[in-house]
């Protein structure tokens, strides 16, 4: 069975998020196989968002994921990878769709689409490295 990365990124765990997009991915039939909360490292931020070096975006979208807990956790299931990247919605939480995690949750913050809440591995070759790097 396929498994994917989701974090619950700072924003969601601050506002209280964490049991209602543990909701979404659990009543979708996904099991959860793994679970921590803590704050991450740098360098393991710079790991993961290593193909965003460069970007304008990077250096505000690193100390936004190191201003306070995150959950990561794995998750299983048929299709999942796909699955949850489709319950989150896309990227920017002004335009995701409602029934999504970032449309139903996310807040309309102009400028600051790091705050989107969760990430979720986009391709199998990303899961595989992404939970390497979070649940070594
Ligand atoms: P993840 O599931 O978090 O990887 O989101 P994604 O796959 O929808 O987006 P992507 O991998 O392209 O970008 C990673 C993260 O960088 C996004 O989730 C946002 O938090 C942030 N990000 C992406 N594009 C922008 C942007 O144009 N501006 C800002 N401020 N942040 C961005
Ligand atoms: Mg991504």
């Amino acid at each position: 069975v396929e498994e994917t990365l989701v974090l619950v990124k700072p924003d969601g765990v601050a506002r209280n998020l964490i049991g209602e997009i543990l909701r979404r991915i659990e009543t979708k039939g996904y099991q959860l196989v793994d679970i921590k909360l803590f704050e991450p490292e740098r360098s393991l931020l710079a790991a993961h968002y290593e193909e965003h070096e460069g970007k304008p975006f990077y250096e505000p979208l690193i100390e936004f994921m190191e201003s306070g807990p995150v959950l990561a956790v794995r998750v299983a299931g048929n299709r999942v990878i796909e699955g949850f990247r489709s319950l989150a919605g896309t990227t920017d939480p002004s335009t995701a769709a409602p029934g999504t995690i970032r449309g139903d949750l996310g807040r309309d913050w102009g400028l600051k689409v790091q705050q989107n809440l969760v990430h979720g591995s986009d391709s199998p070759e990303s899961a595989a490295r992404e939970l390497a790097l979070w649940f070594s």
